[in-house]
């Protein structure tokens, strides 16, 4: 199995596998770690694997053309006995680290549709060169550049949701992508007219994100609001300690967001506070993890009884592609 994260990661997600159990490390490069033997069954939910490739096969050549056929013939063979009736995904990725690899791997892309096309049109013009939105497992062509000779390819995949998003020149903040992509995630968006508590929210991305899809935001933090957020129609922004918030008696928030750059376990309590008293339907929480244990925290936040996660009837937890020292939870609660 071949899984993929955000480079700089590979030894935290090479220890969230080991303590799965899934399987151990065999390599490891910028943005992926391959395990050898793997444990039966179902991929487990993990944080850090932005995508598994299942069973993949290691493809080399020392050109574009090369890899090209090469890939195009073990496609070939994995066709016999199936019958694709519908579109399926053809995704490619390669490492940004490396610099110049997207670009060569976008050559390879292209040439094998090229001749995926003489051999085999009716199947080549069902390709869709995108991702499946959510979490969930796939089936298609999932190739992963690991350098300029080699790549991964597999014709299963488990897709943790992660993405990178498209950015709004008038949200405040990058943090703003971080939301955006936890609704992918979570498979939920605040529509209009829901209600948003948003802990946190200076400049204001969360709010921005929300309110510009017509939910009516609170936004709590005694920083100012900026861009898009500011004097936004439907963002109320209040200068109050998020840690002291609570919604008035017998009302209840549609969304929780909480964005605090404040000690982990100290805001995993307030959003376990949040979802026990059923102060809200779903959540998107981001753990900035910088300076704690993040395996043990992602422990606590899996396991724990006092853990938000054990109030809803959907979660994940997620290093998301936009996330950088932090991950991201997201629910929705048991009803
Ligand atoms: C990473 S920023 C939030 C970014 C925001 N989500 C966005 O999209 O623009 C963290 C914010 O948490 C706020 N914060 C930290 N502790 C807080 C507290 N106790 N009460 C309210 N806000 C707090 C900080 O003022 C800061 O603006």
């Amino acid at each position: 199995m071949l899984l993929t994260c955000q480079s700089g990661f590979e030894s935290l997600l090479g220890a969230e596998v080991a303590a799965a159990p899934l399987g151990t490390v065999d390599a490891s490069g910028a943005g992926w770690v391959r395990l050898g033997a793997v444990a039966a069954g179902p991929v487990p939910e993990l944080c850090f694997a932005h995508r598994a490739l299942i069973d993949p096969v290691e493809i080399s050549g020392d050109s574009v053309n090369a890899l090209a056929g090469r890939l195009c013939d073990w496609f070939m063979g994995t066709l016999r006995g199936e019958k694709i009736d519908g579109v399926w995904p053809s995704v490619w990725q390669a490492p940004i680290e490396i610099p110049g690899l997207g670009k060569r791997l976008g050559s390879v892309e292209g040439e094998f549709a090229v001749l995926l096309k003489k051999r085999l049109s009716r199947v080549a013009k069902l390709a869709v060169a995108d991702l499946p939105r959510g979490t969930c497992a796939a089936r298609g062509l999932f190739v992963f550049a690991t350098d300029f000779g080699r790549v991964y390819a597999a014709r299963s995949a488990w897709l943790g949701g992660q993405r990178r998003m498209a950015d709004d020149p008038a949200a405040p903040s990058r943090s703003y992508l971080k939301t955006e992509e936890a609704f992918v995630v979570l498979g939920r968006e605040p529509a209009p007219g829901e209600t948003v508590a948003d802990l946190g929210a200076a400049p204001g991305g969360w709010s921005y994100s929300a309110a510009k899809r017509g939910a009516q935001v609170v936004a709590i933090d005694n920083g100012p609001l900026k861009g898009g957020a500011l004097d936004h129609p439907r963002i109320e922004h209040r200068q109050e300690d998020a840690f002291r918030f609570r919604p008035l008696a017998g009302q209840r928030y549609d969304w929780l967001f909480c964005d605090m750059v404040e000690d982990p376990k100290r805001v995993l309590d307030l959003v376990t506070q949040w979802t026990r008293g059923r102060w809200c339907r779903h959540f998107v929480v981001n753990l900035k993890f910088g300076h704690a244990d993040a395996l043990a925290l992602l422990d606590q936040v899996r396991h724990s009884s006092e853990s938000p996660l054990r109030d809803c009837a959907v979660a994940q937890v997620r290093h998301l592609f936009h996330d950088r020292e932090e991950f991201t939870l997201v629910g929705t609660l048991r009803d």
